[in-house]
C-alpha cells in the first residue's frame, strides 16, 4: 500500500475562481477508458495489474491524440490487385518523463512503431514541488515533426511546462501532452504558458491537496508502477 496515503487526503485550498476547461484540453469519454481508469485508481490494484492498465489506457488515449498524424499515399499490391494505401508521414517523437512516463512507452510504440523515443528525466522536489531535470540526451536539433510527451500525472503542471520548454528550445514545432489523470491546476498552468500544446487525458480530476497530489487521483504513479512505496 502506498505510504502516507492518509497524510495525502487533506485538501489544499481550491484555486481562485471556477475552473473553465481550456479549448486545448481533450478528456476521453470512451467507456473502455472509464472502466480501466477505475481499476487504475483502486488502492488494492497491484503493480503488475497497474502497469498493464497504464499501458492499456495509454494506448486508448494515445490513439485519440494521434488522430491527426499526417499520412502519405502509397500503392499496395494485394494478392489480387493493386490498391491505394497510406503510410505515416510524420516523424513521431515519444518523450517519456522519467520515471512514471516509462510505462506509457510500449503502448505508444505499438501504435507508432517507427517513433523515436527521447527520455527526459524530471522529478518533482517534494518540498518546493518544482521540477528538477536530471536526464536529457536530446541531440542538438529536433529530429521529429511531432513530440508526444508521456506522463501519467499532470498535477501542478511544473514538470509538463518544463518538458515543453525543453522541447521548444530543441526546435520542436508540434508538441502534444499525453496524461492519464490531470488536475485543473496543471491544465491551467500548461494551457496558460503554452496554449498551442493540446492536452489529452483519460480524466480531469477535482483538485490538488496540500502536498501537490491529485484528488481523487491514484497516488504516486511511479511508486505504484514500480512497487517502490516507502513503508512506514
Ligand atoms: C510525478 C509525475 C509527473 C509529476 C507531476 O513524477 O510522473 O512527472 O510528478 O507533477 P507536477 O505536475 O506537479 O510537476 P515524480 O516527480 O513523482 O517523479 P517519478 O516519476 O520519478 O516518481
Ligand atoms: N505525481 C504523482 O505521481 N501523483 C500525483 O497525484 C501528483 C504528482
Amino acid at each position: 500500500m502506498p505510504d502516507s496515503l492518509a497524510a495525502r487526503t487533506a485538501t489544499a485550498p481550491a484555486p481562485a475562481g471556477p475552473f473553465v476547461p481550456p479549448p486545448n484540453l481533450y478528456v476521453s469519454t470512451h467507456p473502455a477508458v472509464q472502466h480501466k481508469l477505475a481499476l487504475l485508481r483502486t488502492e488494492s490494484t497491484e503493480p503488475k495489474k497497474f502497469r498493464e492498465l497504464v499501458r492499456e489506457i495509454s494506448w486508448l488515449v494515445g490513439y485519440e491524440a494521434l488522430a491527426d498524424a499526417k499520412i502519405e499515399p502509397i500503392e499496395v499490391r494485394t494478392p489480387l490487385e493493386t490498391t491505394p494505401g497510406a503510410r505515416l508521414a510524420d516523424r513521431i517523437g515519444l518523450i517519456p518523463i522519467l520515471r512514471a512516463g516509462l510505462g506509457m512507452v510500449d503502448a505508444m510504440l505499438e501504435l507508432m512503431p517507427t517513433a523515436e523515443v527521447w527520455h527526459l528525466g524530471l522529478f518533482r522536489d517534494e518540498r518546493t514541488l518544482r521540477p528538477v531535470e536530471y536526464y536529457n540526451k536530446l541531440p542538438d536539433t529536433a529530429t521529429v515533426d511531432v513530440c508526444l510527451i508521456l506522463d501519467p500525472m499532470l498535477a501542478t503542471g511544473g514538470s509538463a511546462t518544463a518538458a515543453i520548454e525543453v522541447l521548444k528550445h530543441w526546435g520542436a514545432r508540434r508538441i502534444k501532452l499525453l496524461n492519464l489523470i490531470a488536475a485543473p491546476e496543471g491544465v491551467t498552468a500548461v494551457s496558460t504558458a503554452h496554449p498551442d500544446v493540446p492536452i489529452y487525458c483519460a480524466a480531469l480530476d477535482r483538485q490538488l491537496n496540500e502536498k501537490g497530489y491529485i484528488l481523487p487521483g491514484l497516488g504516486d504513479a511511479g511508486d505504484r508502477q514500480f512497487g517502490t512505496y516507502k513503508h512506514s
